[in-house]
């Protein structure tokens, strides 16, 4: 019996809280309890350890061990953590120029693109993981790339998981719609708005019809899995709108918080003033994102706990389609991915004022928002000011 190793220990005042980020679990116990906990899992006779105790500690003792072997907080044997969504990111080249395009995709670049025999060797090794439950393909604009069929098609024969396309589907003609919707299981087309204003500003002249003609084609073809996605300004009507489109043309809507990577971060303020004019244009009202914050989810970073790799188009590894800059860079080897001590820097929060912090794992359940800020203080403390309060309650029941 031994601690579970992806635990994470937060400490405040005299009490720890033992969460895992796996196993959506978390548990707060006493100091002396952790270091009896402790002493307990490294006994070699459990019984005759417990019997050191007083009846009623006994039982309590006993009912919080029961419930942290149940919830796996400690275990026999660690179960290992091995990846189950992969996104392959085929080239930086794309049809588009988006002006917050996080992998910095357009026309006029070098194309920078593996061949085709790197993205079979991939699958190959992707078909040795059993786990994997799905597979994105992305880029730039996946379907420019030249194999971009022979691809797809290849992970069809040789993975037995989902299959999602990302697109900007403003290049499904009728010969690709052809075969696309017998190969994906699902297709993504973002649009970055509820009307032509919006998305026109973001993704360029023409595209808000265009996508709309393909979401009509895809319907008619008979495939129903789709999905608009969009980044959009801060505020609830936009949002409403966005939901209310997707409605009528009945799929899929996702709304994705923007990330600072890319065009993103060079395009930052003309893109923070299209949002700006265009809520102040249709006066639409402002969201305070954190009037409804709710405890995290702890599992829903899937880098902290291991289950992504992205495959960039020049080679490159990396823990999430979020996180592909310099110095972030893993491995990928038989099914589970070796992370750097950047990546594992990023996961601990090391050097920043959230690192000590005991709500730190409940407040970003995206590692990429607190990537984008991290050494913004003024930000970070903007944010802190929001969470903190709300989370110290909800976790450790302070009310001051
Ligand atoms: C990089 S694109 C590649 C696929 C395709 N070209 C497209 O636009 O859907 C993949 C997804 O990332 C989103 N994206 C682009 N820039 C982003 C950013 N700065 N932050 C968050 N998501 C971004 C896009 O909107 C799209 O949904
Ligand atoms: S977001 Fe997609 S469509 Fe837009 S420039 Fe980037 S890769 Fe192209
Ligand atoms: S932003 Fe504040 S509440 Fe959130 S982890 Fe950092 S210090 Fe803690």
């Amino acid at each position: 019996m031994k601690w579970n190793k992806n635990n994470v220990l937060l400490r405040y005042n005299n009490d720890f809280l033992i969460a895992n980020r796996d196993l959506n679990a978390w548990i707060i116990i006493s100091d002396e309890v952790h270091k009896i906990i402790c002493n307990y899992a490294k006994s070699l006779n459990k019984d005759a350890f417990l019997e050191l105790y007083e009846k009623e500690d006994k039982e309590y003792l006993q009912s919080v061990i029961s419930n942290m072997i149940k919830i796996k907080l400690l275990v026999d044997n660690e179960e290992e953590r091995i990846v189950n969504s992969v996104s392959l990111s085929l080239t930086n080249g794309c049809n588009l120029n988006c002006i917050h395009c996080c992998m910095d995709a357009n026309n006029s670049k070098v194309r920078y693109e593996k061949q085709v025999d790197y993205w079979l060797d991939i699958i190959d090794e992707l078909s040795t993981n059993r786990e994997i439950e799905e597979v994105t393909v992305t880029g730039g604009e996946p379907v420019l790339k030249k194999d971009f069929k022979k691809i797809s098609c290849y992970l069809k024969e040789k993975l037995n998981c989902k299959l999602l396309l990302l697109t900007n589907g403003t290049l499904l003609d009728d010969e690709v719609i052809g075969w696309i919707t017998g190969v994906y299981d699902s297709i993504s087309i973002s649009l970055d708005g509820g009307d032509k204003i919006l998305t026109d500003f973001i993704r360029g002249h023409g595209v808000f019809e265009k996508v709309i003609q393909t979401v009509v084609k895809l319907k008619e073809k008979g495939f129903e899995n789709i999905s608009l996605s969009a980044i959009l300004p801060n505020s609830i009507d936009c949002e409403e709108q966005f939901q209310k489109l997707c409605d009528e043309l009945e799929v899929g809507c996702q709304v994705r918080p923007l990330s600072y990577m890319g065009r993103a971060s060079e395009n930052y303020i003309s893109l923070k003033s299209i949002f700006d004019n265009y809520v102040h244009e249709n006066k639409l009202e402002i969201a305070d994102v954190y009037d409804n914050y709710e405890v995290a989810n702890l599992s829903s970073c899937g880098m902290a706990s291991r289950k992504m790799a992205t495959f960039d188009p020049y080679g490159n590894i990396y823990p999430c389609n979020l996180f592909q800059e310099n110095g972030m860079e893993i491995s990928y080897h038989n099914g589970k991915t070796f992370y750097s001590e950047n990546v594992e820097n990023v996961i601990s929060f090391k050097g920043t004022i959230c690192e000590d912090c005991p709500v730190n794992v409940f407040c970003w359940s995206c590692l990429s928002d607190f990537n984008n800020i991290k050494n913004d203080s003024k930000q970070i403390e903007e944010k802190c000011k929001q969470k903190k309060k709300k989370l110290m309650f909800e976790i450790w029941g302070v009310t001051d």
